[in-house]
């Protein structure tokens, strides 16, 4: 059986990493698309040169043309640019729209049938404009943040307990921002609601952390973002379609109707297997809850009515 193709747009931090982690698995092969020339070239084949010594086949081609790109099962879309000092955030979200829409139009002319995961930010209205600009159903147009915020807050938990993150279970609904819902009553750890191992002030002290996650990173590294934990969050997406795992993953989805919300991508549970979103997993929220996710999903829709 041929390997899976997978191709990464956008050689930066998130690109060149999720990258790796597909190759060095052996999950899948690699093409790496950047509009920079070289540079995917030259990550490509100092990662292809790593394959010797790690172990692994899998083949990474670097490249500036779509056409190498023909035939991928998933691409995945990192590229975009960052906020510049006197840029606000919708100039931001205007500039990288209209290169995801750039993007996604020439991958998808050349792979019709593939599975579109979306990293670049805002997420969930970048979604939009990748939905848009491939006409694909919305089975095949997935975002990543759902699992990024949800590994944060494992994090966090499994630090305050002093127990493993693998037996830490955390769940977070609606958008990528500081609107993001995280809920801990179906947060876990083997099973136990968090709300029954640490006090509300932790709780709530937890949650705030994970919903500036991606805020304090920034602070630290200060000249870019998050990408090790991005990264991560990406390959268990791409491992769970291209494997059919059908992982329950928290993930940026078009809701039509589910949680109250139509015609709109926001964070929420769903199966994911070889054919993308298999299920929207529902819950019943509690008043809090649903009016905190309504919050979350009310920014989502102000972000996407100010597209250009
Ligand atoms: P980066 O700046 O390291 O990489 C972005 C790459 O995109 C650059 O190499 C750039 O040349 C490329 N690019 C720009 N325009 C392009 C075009 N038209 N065609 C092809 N390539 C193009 O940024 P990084 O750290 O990799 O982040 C990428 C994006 O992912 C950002 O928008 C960031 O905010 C977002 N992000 C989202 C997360 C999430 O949870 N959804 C988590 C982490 C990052
Ligand atoms: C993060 O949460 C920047 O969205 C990115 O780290």
């Amino acid at each position: 059986m041929a390997r899976s193709k997978i191709t990464v747009i956008g050689a930066g931090n998130v690109g060149a990493t999720t990258a790796q982690r597909i190759a060095e698995a052996g999950l899948a092969d690699v093409v790496l698309v950047d509009i920079v020339e070289g540079l995917p070239q030259g990550k490509g084949l100092d990662l292809a040169e790593a394959a010797p010594v790690v172990g692994h086949d899998a083949h990474i081609l670097g490249t500036n043309d779509y056409a190498d790109t023909a035939g991928s099962d998933i691409i995945v879309v990192t590229s975009g640019i960052a906020r510049k000092p006197g840029m606000s955030r919708d100039d931001l979200m205007n500039t990288n729209a209209g290169i995801v829409k750039a993007v996604v139009a020439a991958a998808t002319a050349v792979s019709p049938n593939a599975i579109l995961i979306l990293v670049t930010n805002p997420l969930d209205v970048m979604c939009h404009v990748a939905l848009q600009a491939s006409g694909f159903p919305r089975e095949r147009v997935l975002g990543m943040a759902g699992v990024l915020d949800s590994a944060r807050f494992r994090t966090f938990i499994a630090r305050e307990l002093n127990v493993s993150v693998e037996d830490t279970h955390a769940f977070v609904l609606g958008g990528h921002g500081d609107t993001m819902v995280p809920l801990p009553r179906y947060s876990t750890v083997a099973g136990i609601p968090i709300t029954e191992l640490m006090s509300p002030e932790r709780v709530a002290a937890l949650v705030d952390r994970t919903a500036n996650g991606g805020a304090e990173i920034v602070g630290l590294l200060k000249t870019g973002s998050a990408f090790y934990a991005p990264a991560a969050s990406v390959f268990e997406m791409v491992e769970s379609i291209v494997l059919d795992r059908r992982r329950v993953l928290p993930c940026a989805v078009l809701l039509q109707g589910e949680y109250g919300q139509d015609n709109l991508f926001v964070g929420v549970p769903v199966v994911l297997g070889s054919n993308g979103l298999e299920k929207i997993i529902q819950i019943t929220l509690t008043a809090d809850e649903q009016a905190a996710f309504d919050k979350s999903a009310g920014a989502v829709r102000e972000q996407v009515a100010l597209l250009a």
